[in-house]
């Protein structure tokens, strides 16, 4: 099973590394800025960004730190990596193979963990935090950012049946977009999962983000039937995920719609 998303997110991932390297969301998102300020790196710090992509979030933090390792499971991925390392001259940068749920490091390693817009790729967000508080090291610090599902906080009319449907409906439309798209819960299944593993939350933030549609579907490659479908569950869709998505065409222009993303920092406490 693991083998097989792996195989897929490498396929989807391989072909798109370079417009990775380039795209506003991944290289300028709000939430980069940010994640950075709520960690609060120190300088003496080792820090993994797993999943790093284009590895924007790693060169965001390697100013700030003594050394960062951009891991991911996609070859492409790290040598866009590698690029923009050396396009910045950040030598404390570099590069590993890594998979998210069996990272290849030493118990008690780092002091920062992060990980951007990837874990609705893994297989097991379970096994991921088990990883995360492995390399960890004592007191050390977990900061996440990834895409959410609806919750009761964003739609308060909707009953709890209706919450599930839509998270069920929300990550399939995900996955229409990007088949190796696997699951992205609630943001209180990410605070839940990180508490259970002994991690304390010290600070949540979470934003709507404005996604233009036709990048978005490029930067996978959809085919014209998957983007018509897409375009069909944005117009004619379930009313509480079009109320979720919130899509619209600002005096007749191009297609936008709205994600959420949720920014966690935790501290390993136990
Ligand atoms: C959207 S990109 C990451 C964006 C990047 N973190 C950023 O902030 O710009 C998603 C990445 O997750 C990686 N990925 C997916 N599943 C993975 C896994 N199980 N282990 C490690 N990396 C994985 C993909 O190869 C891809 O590079």
């Amino acid at each position: 099973m693991t083998k097989d998303t792996n195989a897929i997110v490498r396929s989807q991932f391989g072909v798109a590394a370079p417009d990775y390297a380039t795209s506003e969301v991944h290289a300028k998102g709000e939430s980069l800025a940010r994640i950075v300020e709520l960690a609060a790196p120190e300088k003496p710090w080792h820090v993994l960004d797993v999943a790093t992509g284009a590895g924007h979030m790693a060169a965001a933090f390697a100013p700030l730190v003594t050394s960062i390792v951009a891991s991911d499971i996609t070859d492409e991925m790290l040598i866009e990596a590698g690029k923009l390392a050396a396009s910045r001259n950040l030598i404390n940068m570099t590069t590993a193979p890594a998979e998210a749920a069996a990272l290849p490091f030493a118990d008690e390693t780092f002091d920062l963990v992060c990980c951007r817009l990837a874990a609705h790729h893994f297989p097991s967000l379970e096994r991921f935090v088990n990883e995360v508080q492995r390399v960890l090291k004592k007191r050390g610090r977990f900061a996440l950012v990834d895409n959410v599902a609806p919750d009761r906080e964003l739609l308060p009319d909707a009953s709890d049946e209706d919450i599930e449907d839509l998270v069920a409906a929300y990550n399939a439309f995900e996955k229409l977009r990007d088949p190796s798209h696997g699951f992205a819960p609630p943001p209180e299944t990410w605070v839940d999962l990180l508490e259970r593993r002994g991690f304390s939350i010290v600070a949540r933030e979470q934003f709507g983000k404005e996604i233009a549609f036709a990048p978005w579907i490029s930067r996978m490659r959809c085919a014209s039937d998957v983007v018509a479908k897409l375009e069909n569950i944005l117009s004619e869709g379930p009313p509480q995920l079009r109320k979720f998505l919130s899509p619209r065409r600002d005096n007749d222009g191009p297609l936008h719609f709205t994600l959420q993303e949720l920014l966690l920092v935790a501290d390993k406490v136990a």
